[in-house]
């Protein structure tokens, strides 16, 4: 469900016109709607009404403040994974006590920062880790709560570059060392046990690799207690899918039912951390023919957006469905919807029937919200486009177009030159 719906055959953002947007905004824009981002915050938390929890949302996927705020106000609390997704995420006004800090790369600044903030615990990812953090702890004079983030080597059958959960991957301990380290951290003077982690990969469209999983860690639950370590927040991570194409994912619901029935009566607080299935379909990127071309059996259809915009469809060979802004229901045509970057990887679509355009026609990049601006770059020296976020019959830019002096802020040329 989201709120890009047709009018007349001009596509809405709630109640705003697209083209309105455009012409005031000018292209290309990633645009979120305010609605929709809050429908999916809400329903994820009603499928877990029965079970104590907290929603993390992965900044991740989209660490816009507005957006931030949004789920921050709702009762969301924070998955980070760097310094500055901790900043963005106080900034945004998320109460540190419900940001949770992964990533196999913490560095020590970082992991000070996050110790100084209060944040609501650290899921560590190896022994030295551990060992860094107890030593922060000791010289900042402050317990660090901690869960250990273990690997269930579960397969979630989803594109090996966004997928985590199996043994060969960089992410957490193994189930079998992850014991040992429990029993190191619980002799560490500076370290709070309090959880345990896990997070399987992205774009998973079944459950069964969840409830494996869950069922996995429990099973090591059950052994850390016979050793006297006791265990109160679960974090299962985030991953639910969604459908970009023909992918028929659970809906939140039936994963929620899921996960709640593998925990029993188990006395813990679960903790989620999603992303994609929150803000992905509720953001769009829009952009604007530039020029079309005849190439073999094909058109070359080139926009303003590209690759440096939205990476997915180069790095993941994502679908992402393109839409026209004015549906004038021409015939289709088969193309190629590319970029003005200097890579023939610069592409939005690859032989795909679009609606006829011409020069000048405005396109959408359906379910961009999530892993779209968060991972946009100033690749050929290209600023980084706005953000903007309707609310019923208004827009707002929640993030300004950059400037060609911002892509020179901090550079210098040295004296010698
Ligand atoms: N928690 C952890 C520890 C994660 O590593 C991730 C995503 C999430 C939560 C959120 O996962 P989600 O619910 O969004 O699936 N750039 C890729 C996705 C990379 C995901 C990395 N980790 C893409 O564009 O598909």
């Amino acid at each position: 469900m989201h709120h890009f719906q047709y009018r007349d055959n001009r596509m809405f953002c709630e109640d705003v016109p697209v083209l309105e947007i455009a012409e005031k905004v000018g292209t290309p824009f990633y645009l979120y709607s305010h609605a929709t981002l809050r429908h999916h915050f809400l329903t994820f938390q009603k499928a877990f009404e029965g079970v104590p929890h907290l929603i993390c949302f992965s900044a991740k996927s989209n660490s816009n403040l507005a957006v931030l705020r949004l789920f921050g106000s709702l009762g969301g609390g924070l998955d980070i994974v760097s310094g500055g997704e901790l900043f963005r995420g106080l900034q945004a006004g998320i109460p540190p006590d419900r940001i949770v800090y992964s990533g196999v790369g913490k560095r020590e600044d970082e992991i000070e920062y996050a110790l100084r903030s209060g944040i609501m615990m650290f899921n560590i990812e190896s022994l030295q880790e551990l060992e860094l953090i107890n030593q922060c702890g000791a010289r900042l004079k402050k317990e660090a709560p901690i869960a250990l983030r273990v690997n269930p080597d579960v397969d979630p059958k989803t594109h090996p570059y966004i997928s985590t959960g199996l043994k060969k991957e960089k992410f957490g301990l193994g189930m079998e060392s992850a014991a040992e380290v429990y029993k190191s951290a619980s002799s560490f003077p500076f370290v709070k046990v309090i959880g345990i982690s896990c997070h399987i990969g992205s774009q998973v469209t079944e459950v069964t690799p969840f409830v494996d999983a869950l069922n996995r860690v429990k099973e090591l639950i059950a052994a850390l207690e016979t050793f006297g370590i006791s265990i109160s927040y679960l974090d299962i991570g985030g991953g639910l899918g969604i459908t970009y194409d023909q992918e028929s994912p659970p809906h939140p619901d039936e994963y929620g039912r899921a996960i709640s029935q593998a925990l029993g009566d188990s006395a813990f607080t679960l903790i989620l951390e999603p992303g994609r299935v929150i803000v992905g379909n509720a953001g769009v990127l829009v952009t604007r023919v530039l020029y079309t071309k005849e190439g073999e059996g094909k058109v070359f259809v080139i926009v303003d957006a590209a690759m440096n915009d939205l990476i997915r469809p180069s790095l993941y060979n994502a679908f992402h469905a393109i839409e026209p802004v004015v549906r004038d229901h021409k015939e289709t045509v088969r193309a190629d919807v590319v970029g003005p970057i200097c890579e023939s990887a610069d592409f939005l679509a690859k032989d795909r029937h679009i609606p006829h355009v011409e020069a000048g026609s405005l396109l959408t990049v359906m379910s961009a919200g999530a892993y779209g601006f968060t991972m946009s770059s100033n690749y050929n020296s290209r600023p980084r486009v706005p953000e903007v976020m309707v609310k019923e019959d208004q827009f707002y830019v929640v993030r300004a177009r950059e400037s060609y002096e911002d892509l020179i802020k901090g550079e210098s040329i040295p004296p010698f030159l």
